[in-house]
């Protein structure tokens, strides 16, 4: 009896290993650890290449991208029609043996064995192999991010997220989710999305959530949040989305200096994330990753007055009053190879919050942080005013209404401390670590002003 059932046992055991064998779904990302065994990668065909002898059917499942190999005699019948028949983006499931590529190391092949077919596209593929245009793209949005390249962004943009709450968790800061609906504006009333709130009047898509995770630091210390904003801006360059992702972060008790060095403390640490975790899709992206390595503290420091002389130097006609424009951050940030902090600028082109410097009262204690090479701002930043009276006129001089920030100055009424922020733009970020020329490839679906679809 007992002998039986052992044979039994290891007869089922048996059975069940040879079916797993046999249909053992792996990822593409997984075939180092599969060479030899026969396995099914379960994806979409996105190119074919060969004759009715040979075809190599370059597969993607999601993870990653494989060659599978369907050679006459040692593919089935079966799979050598089907392989024949497959279209471009069709889904399939193909099974074969994982083989290392005989030249190129970490690359692997898939010997194609049967091929089944989920989904036979009929229609022929929109994006093929000639070059489109980027209006063209864009309006197939939802096709093209399964491109090479689009995989590879939006891998890279998926580590600075998580980097980002890496860093902050291991750094005493907690998340606050500040609202998206608002009363008020946080910067620019010129650039606010209106729409009729009930009965309460106009409410407005949020800007920024700082205003709100400023409350929150009373609470806790220290805070970040991270979700989308809005900006009706008119500007259509290679740096502006209409909306965005935006990383506000923001601590008590921390002044103008202590906020520059948790700025270049997240940065470096979200670049050696992406260093350490996407290279390969760094290498699809050909970014050059020498300038990537070099990024250390200290970050450059300059002041505005300082970047306005260098500027005019260099052809400028840059005002010492006027805040930096999209050619003049290119100008300068295409001579250095690590971020500069451009600081304390004239108070009038900045928002109301930011506290004045104490040795210029024309000039506010703010640094925006530049990326190199040629990619200007990624983060704005500023130690806040926390006098009551002072915020009070600052509101004032800004001809905005102080009734509608009567919740934000009881924050400099009960308990007021020295406390600074800065704000990061995902899309900047992620369009200067992947070596991108425009914005609007950082972000799975992109808003612009001409642009609501897809
Ligand atoms: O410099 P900004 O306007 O700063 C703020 O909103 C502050 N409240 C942040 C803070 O102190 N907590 O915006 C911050 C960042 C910019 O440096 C830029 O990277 C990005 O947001 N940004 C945009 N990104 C894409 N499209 C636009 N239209 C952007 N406007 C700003
Ligand atoms: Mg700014």
């Amino acid at each position: 009896m007992v002998a039986l059932s052992i044979i039994r046992f290891f007869a089922i055991f048996f059975v069940v290993n040879l079916i797993n064998d046999y249909c053992m779904i792996i990822r593409t990302s997984e075939a180092k650890d599969h060479i030899g065994q026969q396995v099914t990668i379960q994806g979409w065909m996105y190119n074919k290449r060969g004759s009715g002898k040979i075809w190599f059917l370059q597969l993607r499942d999601g993870y990653g991208f494989m060659q599978g190999v369907a050679v006459g005699g040692s593919a089935s019948d079966e799979a050598m029609k089907t392989a024949e028949k497959l279209t471009i983006e069709s889904s399939v499931k193909v099974t074969g043996q994982i083989t290392q590529h005989p030249k190129q190391k970490d690359v692997f092949e898939l010997q194609v064995k049967d091929i089944e077919i989920v989904q036979l596209c009929k229609d022929e593929y929109p994006i093929g192999k000639k070059e489109h245009g980027p209006d063209f793209l864009l309006d197939n949005r939802h096709l093209w991010l399964r491109s090479l390249k689009q995989w590879a962004i939006q891998r890279v943009r998926n580590t600075i997220i998580n980097a980002t709450y890496e860093y902050f968790n291991a750094n005493g800061f907690i998340k606050i989710d500040a609202p998206i609906l608002t009363p008020n504006a946080c910067e620019g009333t010129t650039e606010l999305f209106e729409i009729d709130y009930f009965d309460e009047g106009k409410a407005y898509l949020s800007q920024s959530g700082q205003l709100y995770i400023e409350a929150a630091i009373m609470s806790f210390g220290r805070v970040f949040d991270f979700g989308p904003v809005f900006r009706a801006e008119k500007s259509k360059t290679r740096r502006h989305l209409t909306e965005f992702w935006m990383m506000d972060a923001e601590m008590a008790f921390c002044n103008y200096d202590c906020n520059l060095k948790i700025q270049e403390e997240l940065v470096t640490f979200i670049v050696e994330k992406v260093l350490g975790r996407n290279l390969n899709e760094l290498k699809i992206l050909e970014r050059n990753i020498e300038p990537l390595q070099k990024i250390r503290p200290p970050f450059i420091r300059k002041t505005h007055a300082d970047v306005v002389k260098e500027l005019r130097e260099m052809g400028s006609d840059i005002q010492p009053t006027h805040d930096l424009g999209g050619d003049d951050e290119t100008l300068l940030t295409k001579k250095y190879d690590k971020p500069i902090f451009v600081e304390k600028y004239p108070s009038e082109v900045k928002a109301f919050y930011m506290k004045r410097d104490p040795q210029d009262s024309t000039r506010v204690l703010n640094a925006d942080l530049l990326a190199p090479e040629g990619y200007g701002e990624i983060i704005g930043g500023s130690q806040r005013e926390d006098d009551i009276e002072l915020l009070l006129k600052r509101i004032r001089d800004h001809k905005l209404d102080p009734k509608v920030f009567d919740w934000y100055l009881d924050l400099r009424r009960f308990g007021s401390v020295p406390h600074s922020g800065f704000g990061y733009g995902l899309e900047r970020l992620v369009a200067w670590i992947c070596g991108l020329e425009h914005v609007r490839e950082t972000i799975p679906f992109p808003r612009m002003i001409s642009r609501l679809k897809p």
